[in-house]
């Protein structure tokens, strides 16, 4: 074989293939060392997500969509305090703290103190609200619930410092006294053919209260047409999310609107007569409150007129529920209401031998009134979670909450283990003796913690208060049987009827 011709060629030929075995080594290391690379870092990343997976916390996100939501809301609907029979479930499979998802999103749930500690405590840089979509639209966007950093910090310091001042308890005790004695006047009617059902009375005492403190609004047309329009908007705060006329959104948005179209008004009024009252006087409202801060940058009367209208959710809704719990728990416990009789018959009695009017203090001082109304926060759990947003991926005792993903710190489950208390489904005040101040202890947050801590929870205390003074020195009653439901809200079933009622002549 005369390799020549092939060689000049071939030469050529073999440089071609000399340079194809270069190219195709060179072709072969590369796709050898990109494929390493990428396993290697597929590998990590895997690892990476194996590792985040083992430390998300154990727990079934059950069906595509609906997640596990039928069987939380059923669970609402039974005896026992629920989400509680759901969380039971879950908390002995998986541990105190689970994933699931329900209502649409993806969650974590905790019932151990430690952890709800720290969500609560890290709202705004790790945590943020998060509220289902219907309610962040009926709250708007300058509630106080969205607000973020330094502005939340100030609105909130602003609220509680206002609720809170000795001041303002004082100027408020004589008109939720004058609310309670009014709406018990018609109790005295009641029979198991008509009954008074206490659900709907109460409203009657923390509505006009609420206003009272928010705008000084006592009374008249106004605070019919208020009432009517926030009986409206309330409605909206469970429903579908959309938003056209005709809709349960769209009419709650109408009513918002109304709303603060009155408070506006009242706003500008005020702002009118500002120059003939000085600076230094005592705040009266939380109109007064809002326009004399000194804010940077100062919000529109708009934004204003519409936080106020959306600081009548919170205090709306829970007050009476509370107040109704704590007559339910008070009617099946004798015990505990023949003290609660003993200990206000003291103060009413001592009052009127003196002549002398109620403060707010001699209310708050009252011990076992106050360890009752300890108790009845514990065993309603009006607010049965919190519920945040992580910002980023973040570990707290081990587990890991997902960037995206809500992590609800659980109330209900911890004022109900019997870890935290001692057989914790009796209603039990004298607990509280034991257990001393309910303020100091991590097992106890009815009101929240940290940064959203509530700012009406001495309020709401202070109304309770005087509610159960006024009842239990005015008559005895009896209650139709009844029991608590715990879904979408916590109320009673039947509304608790009162079938019979007896003036007390002390
Ligand atoms: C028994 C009655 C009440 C209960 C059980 C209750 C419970 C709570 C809870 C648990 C939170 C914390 C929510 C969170 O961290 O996301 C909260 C926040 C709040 N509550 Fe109450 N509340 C009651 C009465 C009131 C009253 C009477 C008012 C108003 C006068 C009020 C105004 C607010 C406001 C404005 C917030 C939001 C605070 C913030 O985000 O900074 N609440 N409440």
């Amino acid at each position: 074989m005369n390799p020549k011709p092939t060689q000049d060629f071939g030469g050529g030929v073999y440089l071609l293939q000399d340079m194809e075995w270069v190219v195709i080594a060179v072709g072969v290391t590369t796709i050898c060392l990109v494929t390493s690379l990428c396993w290697w870092l597929l590998h990590d990343e895997n690892k990476k997500k194996e590792m985040r997976r083992g430390k998300i916390p154990k727990g079934s996100l059950g069906w595509p969509i609906i997640g596990e939501t039928l069987h939380f809301i059923s669970s609402g609907y039974s005896s026992k305090p629920p989400p509680l029979t759901f969380l039971e479930k879950r908390k002995s499979l998986y541990g105190n703290v689970f994933k699931t998802n329900i209502l649409g999103s993806n969650v974590i749930v905790s019932t151990e103190v430690e952890v709800n500690k720290v969500i609560l405590l890290n709202q705004g840089n790790i945590f943020v609200s998060a509220y289902p979509k219907s309610i962040r639209e009926i709250f708007g966007d300058y509630s106080i619930l969205h607000m973020t950093g330094t502005l939340h910090r100030n609105m909130h310091a602003l609220i509680i410092s206002f609720l809170r001042s000795p001041h303002f308890k004082a100027r408020i005790t004589s008109d939720i006294e004058r609310s309670v004695k009014h709406c018990l006047l018609t109790w005295k009617h009641a029979t198991p053919h008509q009954p008074i059902y206490v659900q709907d009375q109460v409203k009657m005492i923390t509505f006009p209260v609420l206003v009272k403190v928010l705008m000084s609004v006592s009374g008249g047309e106004e605070l019919k047409l208020l009432k009517k329009d926030f009986q409206e908007f309330v409605k909206g705060l469970i429903c579908v999310p959309i938003k056209f006329p005709g809709t349960r959104l769209y009419k709650s948005l109408k009513a918002k609107e109304r709303m603060v179209k009155i408070v506006k008004r009242i706003m500008e009024e005020r702002m009118k007569n500002t120059s003939s009252t000085s600076r230094s006087d005592e705040e009266n409202d939380v109109v007064d409150v809002m326009l004399r801060n000194d804010w940077n940058p100062k919000p529109t009367l708009e934004m204003m007129s519409s936080n106020i209208i959306e600081l009548t959710i919170p205090g709306e809704e829970t007050v009476p529920t509370a107040m109704t719990i704590a007559i339910f728990f008070l009617s099946n416990s004798p015990l505990a209401l023949s003290k609660l009789i003993e200990e206000n018959m003291e103060l009413k009695r001592h009052k009127t031998s003196t002549d002398n009017k109620y403060a707010w203090t001699d209310y708050m001082s009252l011990p076992f009134t106050q360890n009752v109304i300890s108790e009845t926060l514990r065993m309603a759990n009006i607010v049965n979670g919190i519920w945040r947003k992580a910002q980023k991926d973040v570990e707290i005792k081990g587990y890991l909450i997902p960037k995206g993903w809500c992590v609800m710190a659980c109330l209900t489950s911890v004022h109900l283990d019997s870890n935290n208390y001692e057989n914790p489904f009796k209603f039990d005040p004298w607990r509280w003796e034991k257990i001393g101040a309910a303020a100091s202890n991590n097992c106890y947050a009815p009101f929240g913690g940290g940064q959203r801590l509530c700012p009406g929870w001495e309020l709401s205390r202070l109304e309770l208060a005087i509610f159960l003074h006024h009842l239990v020195t005015t008559y005895r009653w009896v209650a139709d049987r009844d029991e608590i439901q715990y879904f979408p809200t916590v109320k009673m079933r039947r509304k608790l009827p009162i079938i019979s009622v007896e003036p007390i002549n002390a």
